[in-house]
């Protein structure tokens, strides 16, 4: 296989593999990679060539096994872990799925025992990340991207999965760039209205009546330019899915990334100018917002039709901004 290139605005396309094209890259050359994988055996792409991977081959997602699919994560990561700079991060989103057949297996090994798995949470997430923990990587956190809009499923024998997990992946325990005040978030209404009425309090007890606010809601606003207003970023992100309805285009996309949770990725890893990576770019969105944000972008992704539809998504929002 080899692999096309286009550049656009402040970022290069590739069309190709993502392991072929990582190869290619120079090592310690992008600050933040941020990326969900296809996943496991639930959506056609619509890729027709594979990859030689160690010991098997075939295309990457199609995997007989949630061990093969594991083993060849893992090692596009590694790939990831060489061009990553050495205060880079990498965030990972991953779905997970049922296991439809007993030989799919667990990665525990739990078929060997003979225990039918048929029915379980393939846990595909953790089956990763204690991979890439053990081998190269270091988790810094395990986010929970809520849904609140997920798609409703009509099942009655347990709850209706609303969320995804986002892995926070350094290469270093410590020295790694986070700008923890970028990504700061509004402190929870219930904190805020605590502070109102002790303000409240305080103001009457000192008997300082000019100072008091003229209404809650002046002082609500006033707090907002206030730094006690916000709070240090917590791990449950609850963000809709956007899919792409809105957009022109006739090529359609069902996996794109929300633009606010690549936003926070962007911001607290990453300074202006420095590389976002996302070597799964699907429908743009992470070059999307790496450009609003004055990042310099790679994206790559395997499905020509899916490059098309991100190049005009990229051009569009570059031109909306350059507009601005
Ligand atoms: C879950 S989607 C990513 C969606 C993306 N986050 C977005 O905002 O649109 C996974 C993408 O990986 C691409 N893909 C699958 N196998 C690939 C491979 N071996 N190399 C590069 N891209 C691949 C698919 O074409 C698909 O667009």
């Amino acid at each position: 296989m080899s692999f096309s290139s286009v550049d656009i605005e402040n970022g290069t396309l590739h069309i190709g593999h993502c392991i072929e094209v990582l190869e290619s890259l120079p090592p310690e050359s992008v600050q933040t990679c941020i990326t969900s994988p296809p996943y496991w055996q639930v959506k056609d792409y619509n890729i027709k060539d594979g990859v030689e991977w160690d010991d098997w081959e075939g295309v990457l997602s199609y995997e007989p096994t949630v061990w093969q699919y594991i083993k060849n994560l893992t090692a596009v990561f590694k790939s990831v872990f060489r061009v990553l700079r050495h205060d880079g991060t990498l965030w990972l989103n991953m779905g997970d799925t049922y296991l439809k057949r007993t030989e799919q297996g667990l990665i525990g090994g739990l078929t060997d025992s003979g225990h039918n798995v048929r029915g379980n949470l393939a846990m595909l997430p953790w089956s990763l990340a204690i991979y890439m923990a053990s081998e190269l990587w270091c988790l810094r956190r395990d986010v929970i991207w809520h849904r609140p809009n997920a798609i409703p499923e009509s099942v009655t024998n347990r709850p209706v999965k609303d969320f995804e997990y986002l892995f926070m992946f350094t290469k270093s325990r410590k020295g790694y760039y986070y700008d923890w005040e970028g990504v700061r978030e509004p402190q929870a209404p219930s904190s805020i209205e605590r502070q109102k009425r002790g303000y409240k309090k305080r103001q009457e007890y000192l008997g300082d009546k000019r100072k008091a606010p003229r209404s809650m809601k002046a002082y609500y606003d006033q707090r907002k330019n206030d730094p006690s207003y916000y709070r240090r970023r917590r791990s449950v992100w609850s963000i809709p899915v956007s899919g792409l309805n809105n957009d022109s285009s006739h090529i359609r996309h069902h996996a794109a990334f929300p633009e606010a949770l690549v936003e926070i990725c962007v911001k607290a890893s990453s300074r202006e100018g420095d590389v976002v990576l996302d070597p799964f770019l699907g429908s743009g969105t992470t070059a999307i917002v790496s450009e609003k944000l004055n990042r310099k972008w790679i994206g790559i992704d395997v499905n020509p039709e899916y490059c098309v539809l991100s190049a005009e998504r990229i051009r569009k929002a570059a031109g909306e901004k350059g507009a601005q």
